[in-house]
């Protein structure tokens, strides 16, 4: 038999037991979710949402849920998938204690998103959200994305320290009439403080009614959206301000903070039910993934746990704590630190950028992920930063002292990188020919010049240059090169 995939799988669970994962928006959710996403549910079809005769039933077991939203299956043998999915809102709407509507079905992050938007949109629409550069995520703001290209987006940014720039958010609502407002982010190390966001928008929409009601224009009334995907675990614990209550619609996924299996949800107020409903089944989706579903059933339960709100709470200290001993260590943050479970490392004037930290880190058994910072200079394939998570590895045990070890190993990696980049101190003249064997300890250069290869090492001690050189096999000798050792390579 071909073992090629088990083979792989075994090589990543090797990879995920022994790599230092600093992914932000990566976790690893508990053996019963894991052992969930893999029974019988997964097999069933179930388009549509639950029967009233189920939600009949369900109501005489937990006679507290108010049933919202569209009611029916378009295949038979539902029965059980239906107590599974109204058992999930059930739970859900018990985690961030609200009367929000929730759907369950979204396949990930970015479907909930489309269909959040679907619900309230038509093509050519203006958005108002947070621009990939900035922090948002690609289905914020991105021309490459489905929203780039479907609705008119209008993006807004940070101010110079890093923290959302307020006064370009009231300007741009005031100037363009967005019909959808985006909150939430991919890349924010700071708390979005949605209580404030709220007074805000209220006094920006009375200016917009003061000046429409001069004018004789309607009332405008934007449709407020909160992305929660990265900070939903935080807001879960109590340890994040929390959208409910401000927000018309609440997106998020189940897989970064929340530690549950990978995939979405929506929430949002029960007038709107119907219509988030019908965008995502049938517009954006057919058959929900009904396995899924119930192991988001047990994220919401987990969820619920006092060790939950424990360990998030160790989630941010140990996000504090590196960022510190980052800053103790000489390096920027953007914005100067964190409030939640990420970090941005600025790496200007370090002359590396995120990409080559990415994969020395890589190379060192941490794995981490390149970002750019507000106002780069660099495209997104470079990137002037890199992105650090502390979800994972607080799932691992990791405490503050090992966060701090950690900050001091990426240190070490930086120092290695701008010491391979520093431009060869050496004097050509100056080089003797012949000295080997390399001390493998100490710097070591290696250049093709064209049929041979020579190395050159400094003693970083002494700063005593030797070098060497190896012909390449079957090329003509340019070098006299009797009375030189070759490195092994
Ligand atoms: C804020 C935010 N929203 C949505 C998504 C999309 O989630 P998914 O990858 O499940 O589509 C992400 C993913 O990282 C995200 O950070």
């Amino acid at each position: 038999m071909n073992n090629f995939i088990e083979n792989y799988i075994s090589k990543e669970n090797d990879r995920q037991a022994n790599n230092i994962e600093l992914i932000a928006s990566e976790n690893y959710p508990s053996q019963r979710i894991l052992s969930t996403l893999s029974t019988s549910p997964h097999n069933k079809y179930a388009e549509g949402y639950p029967s009233q005769k189920s939600i009949d039933e369900f109501t005489k077991i937990y006679p507290d849920y108010i049933h919202t939203g569209k009611i029916g299956r378009y295949y038979g043998g539902c029965e059980n998938v239906d107590m599974i999915e109204l058992y999930g809102r059930y739970m859900w709407q018990k985690v961030f204690n609200t009367s929000y509507h929730c759907n369950l079905q979204p396949h990930s992050g970015s479907q909930a998103n489309m269909a959040a938007y679907a619900a309230f949109l038509k093509p050519g629409d203006t958005i108002l959200a947070m621009s990939l550069r900035a922090g948002g995520h690609l289905t914020h703001s991105a021309p490459v994305s489905f929203v780039g290209n479907l609705y008119n987006v209008i993006p807004y940014g940070v101010d110079d320290n890093g923290i959302l720039n307020y006064e370009e958010i009231q300007a741009k609502i005031i100037d363009y009439r967005p019909k959808l407002i985006v909150f939430g982010a991919s890349a924010y190390p700071r708390e979005i403080d949605f209580g404030y966001l709220n007074d805000l928008i209220q006094v920006t929409l009375e200016n917009c009614a003061e000046e429409d009601g001069s004018n004789g224009q309607e009332e405008y009334n934007p449709i407020i959206m909160v992305d929660m995907a990265h900070i939903a675990g935080l807001v879960a614990a109590g340890y994040h301000s929390t959208p409910f209550g401000f927000a018309d619609v609440i997106t998020t996924t189940t897989h970064k903070t929340l530690r549950g299996p990978r995939g979405g949800l929506i929430f949002c107020k029960p007038e709107y039910a119907e219509k988030i409903d019908k965008a995502v089944f049938p517009y954006c989706q057919g058959g929900s993934l009904m396995n899924v579903i119930a192991a988001k059933a047990v994220c919401a339960e987990e969820a619920l746990y006092p060790e939950y709100k424990d360990y998030i709470y160790q989630v941010k200290e140990n996000c504090k704590a590196m960022a510190d001993e980052f800053i103790k260590l000489g390096y920027n943050l953007v914005s100067g630190g964190t409030d939640n479970h990420l970090l941005l490392l600025d790496l200007t004037g370090t002359g590396i950028t995120g990409a080559e930290l990415q994969e020395a880190c890589d190379n060192e058994g941490i794995t981490l992920n390149k970002n750019t910072i507000p106002n780069d200079p660099l495209l997104a394939s470079q990137a002037s930063g890199v992105r650090i998570g502390t979800a994972a590895m607080t799932t691992k045990g990791y405490m503050e002292e090992d966060f701090r070890k950690v900050a001091h190993r990426i240190h070490e990696i930086i120092k290695k990188i701008q010491k391979l980049k520093e431009p060869p101190k050496y004097d050509i003249n100056s080089i003797k020919v012949g000295q080997y064997p390399l001390d493998p300890n100490i710097y070591k250069d290696i250049e093709v010049w064209g049929n041979v290869t020579v190395y050159v090492s400094e003693n970083v001690d002494t700063g005593e240059i030797s070098l060497s050189w190896k012909r390449q096999p079957n090329t003509v000798d340019l070098f006299n090169t009797d009375d030189a050792d070759t490195p092994e390579e």
